[in-house]
């Protein structure tokens, strides 16, 4: 947990992060099960997370755009990086940056991120505006999670014995954040492919 870590990055990370929303807009995806997922996501990166009627996966191509995901930028792959090298992850390479946005009331149940091929690589995921509960479990979905407020900046890198580990986040409060407004967004770095 590196409170705060995002901080000194956000001058250049919320534009960065606006103009790959420009190019690949947020969307609620469904799961398999025809579910409408209740965090609006999108991707940049070369690999980018969906989920259709046909299952999970990371796909090159924004399937709404027909083109690929933006590129990564250069201020989102360094902060990843960062936060894995403080994290006990040395020359950690995302190639996948899932961006999640939370508005009030949207939540995420306890899952794996089971879909990338490296499991060596570790998770880093970075929140930016309103504050939500995060929950952190064990390797069995029955394990009780453990709940940690995740503020604007905050920082969670997960990896090695924990890579498999259950997570969600609880429903988000109302509120306004004074930098991102009525919403929290969540970067998840990966190694996918
Ligand atoms: C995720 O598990 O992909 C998102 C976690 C979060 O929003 O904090
Ligand atoms: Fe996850």
């Amino acid at each position: 947990m590196l409170r705060g870590f995002a901080k000194s990055f956000e001058s250049e990370l919320v534009p960065a992060l606006r103009e790959v929303v420009a190019q690949a807009p947020f969307r609620r995806m469904f799961t398999p099960g025809g579910h409408q997922m209740s965090v609006a996501m999108t991707n940049c990166g070369s690999a980018g997370w969906v989920t259709d009627q046909s299952g999970y996966r990371y796909d090159g191509i924004d399937p709404d755009s027909g083109q690929p995901w933006p590129a990564m930028p250069p201020v989102l792959r360094r902060l990843a990086e960062q936060a894995a090298a403080e994290g006990g992850f040395e020359s950690f390479a995302p190639d996948a940056c899932l961006i999640n946005r939370y508005t009030p009331g949207a939540r995420m149940s306890l899952h794996q991120d089971k879909d990338e091929q490296d499991l060596a690589a570790p998770i880093v995921s970075v929140s930016l505006g309103l504050p939500a509960t995060f929950l952190f479990g064990g390797p069995k979905r029955a394990d009780k999670p453990k709940r940690y407020r995740l503020e604007h900046g905050d920082v969670v890198v997960w990896g090695g014995p924990s890579r498999l580990f259950f997570h969600g986040v609880a429903p988000l409060a109302e509120g306004e954040h004074a930098v991102m407004g009525p919403q929290r967004i969540n970067l998840t770095f990966r190694k996918a492919r």
